[in-house]
């Protein structure tokens, strides 16, 4: 019998991908589910589906029963407040490593942090997910742990990156910041990669390692509307939109978000985040500990993402 990986945020954008390449490697997949109707998404995949939040202590227990590895991609990605972030990505870390360490036999973990979390001043993910580093560093313990921290990630099935190329692919790209920001970006597939190297590979020493898809120096907006405008044979002009113009909808999206009680994408520290000039990462310490090799830069990971672009004739 093959053995357990347990995952969190398997239903998430980037905890699919994973959890398909670790089924189709033949490990059996557990994860945990906070929606019955959330499972459809990875039927066939999932192995077993564990009922609970990160909140959940004893949905965690069982979560990691027997596993030999956790991969920890559950995240809050938009919020409110401080307090919408902590609750999942410090305190939901911290519940998983006290779970993980209360266990005769603990499994290994990774942790799915942020480039972000390098300027924690920015915003309150940022600042959540550097804190989220600090709880490994600080009570993991005896446990072997590596927290990743990717740059932008796109690939099928998210939601996020997606829509922007499908405005580039129309011809216009919306610049929120300085045109000649620099950012690292990293397709989907190629962490679902690195996930299954990190499990083949043992435990690795413990510590925080940023990752890219091997570009060194990532890339401007001038590379990336060249990439689109040669992908979809067509001109695509970037535009520069000044700050106020997305402030003001920022301030009133999370007031609005406030009132009616749901997660906003579009807030004032989520422009600060975007208007940042330097993303970019550094890939080497990363590939030297578990010989992991990115494939797709993104003119052959857009390639790899279907329905951004309409059908060339
Ligand atoms: N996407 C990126 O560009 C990017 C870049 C850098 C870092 N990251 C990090 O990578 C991780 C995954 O990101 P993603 O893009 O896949 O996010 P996503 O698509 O929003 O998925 C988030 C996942 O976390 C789960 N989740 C949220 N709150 C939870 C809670 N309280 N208890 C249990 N599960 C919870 C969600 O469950 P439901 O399905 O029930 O909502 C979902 O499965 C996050 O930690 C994020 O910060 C992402």
């Amino acid at each position: 019998m093959s053995e357990w990986i347990a995952v969190t945020g398997a239903t998430g954008f980037i905890g699919q991908a994973i959890c398909r390449l670790l089924h189709a490697t033949g490990w059996q997949v557990r994860a945990l589910v906070r929606s019955r109707v959330r499972t459809q998404l990875l039927q066939g995949i999932v192995d077993e589906w564990v009922p609970g939040d990160l909140g959940d202590r004893e949905a965690l227990k069982r979560l990691c029963t027997n596993a030999i590895a956790v991969v920890h991609c559950a995240g809050v990605v938009r919020g409110v407040d401080a307090q919408a972030f902590d609750r999942v990505n410090v305190d939901g870390v911290r519940n998983l490593v006290e779970v993980m360490s209360s266990q005769t036999k603990p499994a290994r973990l990774l942790c799915f942090s942020s480039i972000t979390a390098r300027e924690p001043d920015l915003s309150f993910y940022a600042a959540s997910k550097y804190r989220g580093e600090q709880v490994l560093e600080q009570q993991a313990g005896a446990l072997n742990w590596i927290a990743l921290r990717p740059p932008a990630v796109y690939g099928p099935g998210d939601r996020e990156m997606l829509p922007l190329f499908r405005l580039m692919a129309k011809g216009i790209a919306p610049v929120f910041g300085e045109k000649d920001a620099r950012f690292s970006m990293l397709h989907v597939e190629d962490i679902a990669r690195l996930v299954v190297r990190w499990l083949q590979c043992g435990p690795v020493a413990n510590g925080i390692y940023s990752l890219h898809d091997g570009r060194p120096g990532g890339y401007n907006w001038d590379d990336v509307t060249a990439i689109v405008s040669r992908l979809c044979r067509r001109p695509v002009r970037a535009i520069s939109i000044p700050p106020f113009m997305l402030l003001v909808p920022a301030w009133v999206n999370r007031a609005l978000a406030r009132r009616l009680g749901y997660a906003p994408m579009l807030t004032p520290e989520k422009l600060r985040e975007l208007r940042h000039p330097d993303w970019v990462c550094d890939n080497d310490a990363i590939r030297k500990v578990l010989d992991w090799q990115p494939e797709l830069q993104l003119e052959d990971g857009l390639k790899n993402t279907p329905g951004w672009r309409p059908p060339l004739d």
